[in-house]
């Protein structure tokens, strides 16, 4: 459930007019709901609440604007970083450095040694190659790393080729029939305590199975080390749940995610790690936008053309995703249309024959479902600019990213006096 909601015939954000948004900040603006934001987190919580011991780490990658980091903090998550960009963004939000989990199979040396530094909870380790790396950097310290290996099960996720990360030819992890004899090698490290096994299989799955397939596995790797006398105290499941994006989609929810989990990991004696992303954040954010104008080739559908663009929400161009679109203040009228935005490639299309509430020049519509992955993957293509985000909380808002115009990315070019 969001808070975004028709009232009087306009579409609020909780008890904010989206119009008061667009009138105030301009368009296209990621808009958020604090209380939905605050409540999917809460809810996650209560799930895995019948767990025994639990420690969640909100995905930083799919939403790492500084103020819903301060949401998840207030409600006692910790984050899972891959960047010692998001490592940063997760110490400015108070997270403690203890709840920080940094995974990502490219962890640079200053990376490693910053989240050394600040004392982070784990490193999830993606290679036997990355944990001798890691030991020697923190023996040199006096430090020591907790760390999680993270295995590939190979398991098919079935979700979108590009997001699924637990196949034997995807880059993460360390093939699972290896990891015992890895991880090991690298409890023998000084610098390393091997605390714990990671897993992550993929994003927007819309099955509980995959899941269950992974943890089976995951399962029988803990027995195996601790017949070999290793230690593991930790496993970290991932993120990875989906969300619906077209109404009437139906997903595992939150409880159904808990309760297969408790099942498959039964007599483990760990305290379990999560590593949520978009079911947290997915539907707590929308993309607000304006029709440009409406194109009328005379024998095809219209094109909708918006002033958002595939390099403000990349997903439909990059994945093929659908996201709902629909008019703030609708008429009640319907149309079938492309809807296109202004960039010069025809991949810059949010929609194809799709039947939307009828809009015309100068109208407010949203693209919903776009709380993750939506700002952070933007880009300035076409010279566009970074578009601006809105948090809503009740009947006010704030802008929590300012726009940022073109003239201030070009500011950082600079023409060499060779070419003068
Ligand atoms: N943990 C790890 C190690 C991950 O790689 C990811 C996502 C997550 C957790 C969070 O997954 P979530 O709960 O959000 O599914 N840009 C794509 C999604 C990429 C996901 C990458 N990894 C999209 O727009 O669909």
């Amino acid at each position: 459930m969001d808070h975004f909601e028709y009232r009087d015939g306009v579409l609020h954000a909780e008890d904010t007019p989206l119009t008061a948004i667009a009138d105030a900040v301009g368009t296209p603006v990621y808009v958020y709901s604090r209380a939905t934001l605050a409540r999917h987190a809460r809810v996650l919580r209560d799930a895995l609440s019948i767990l025994p011991r639990v420690h969640i780490a909100f995905a930083i990658k799919a939403n790492p604007n500084l103020a819903v980091l301060r949401v998840m903090q207030r409600e006692g998550l910790g984050a899972d970083v891959v960047s010692g960009g998001e490592m940063a963004r997760a110490l400015a939000a108070g997270m403690p450095a203890s709840d920080i989990v940094f995974s990502g199979v490219g962890k640079q040396a200053w990376e490693m040694v910053k989240g050394l530094e600040e004392g982070i909870g784990q490193f999830n380790l993606e290679s036997e190659e990355e944990g001798v790396e890691l030991a020697a950097l923190a023996a040199e310290r006096g430090l020591t790393a907790n760390c999680a290996l993270r295995v590939n099960p190979d398991v098919d996720a079935r979700t979108h080729e590009k997001i699924s990360t637990g196949k034997a030819e995807n880059k993460f992890g360390v093939p699972i029939d290896l990891a015992a004899g890895i991880y090991a090698r690298l409890a023998a490290l000084p610098g390393l305590n091997m605390r714990g096994v990671a897993v992550h299989i993929g994003s927007q799955l819309s099955s509980l199975e995959p899941f269950e397939i992974a943890f089976a596995k995951v399962g029988a790797l803990i027995a195996e080390l601790r017949a070999n006398g290793q230690t593991v105290t930790h496993a970290d499941l991932g993120g990875g749940l989906g969300v619906p994006y077209k109404t009437g989609e139906v997903f595992p929810s939150p409880e159904d995610y808990a309760a297969m989990v408790a099942r498959a990991t039964q007599g483990w004696d760990v305290t379990l790690m999560f590593e949520p992303g978009r079911v947290i954040c997915g539907n707590a954010g929308v993309l607000l936008t304006k029709v440009i104008r409406v194109k009328r080739p005379s024998n095809r559908p219209p094109f909708v053309i918006v002033d958002a663009a595939m390099n403000d929400l990349a997903r439909p161009a990059m994945y093929g995703a659908w996201h709902d679109f629909d008019a703030v203040a609708p008429s009640g009228e319907k149309m079938v249309a492309h809807i296109v935005g202004p960039i010069c490639e025809t991949g810059d299309t949010f929609a194809m024959d799709r039947e939307i509430d009828a809009v015309a020049a100068g109208d407010l519509a949203v693209f919903r479902t776009a709380g993750a992955y939506g700002a952070t993957m933007a880009s300035s293509y076409n010279s566009r600019g970074f578009v601006a985000e809105v948090m809503v909380d009740g009947d006010r808002f704030a802008v929590v990213a300012d726009r940022i115009l073109p003239e201030a990315i070009s500011a950082a070019e600079r023409v060499p006096e060779w070419l003068d």
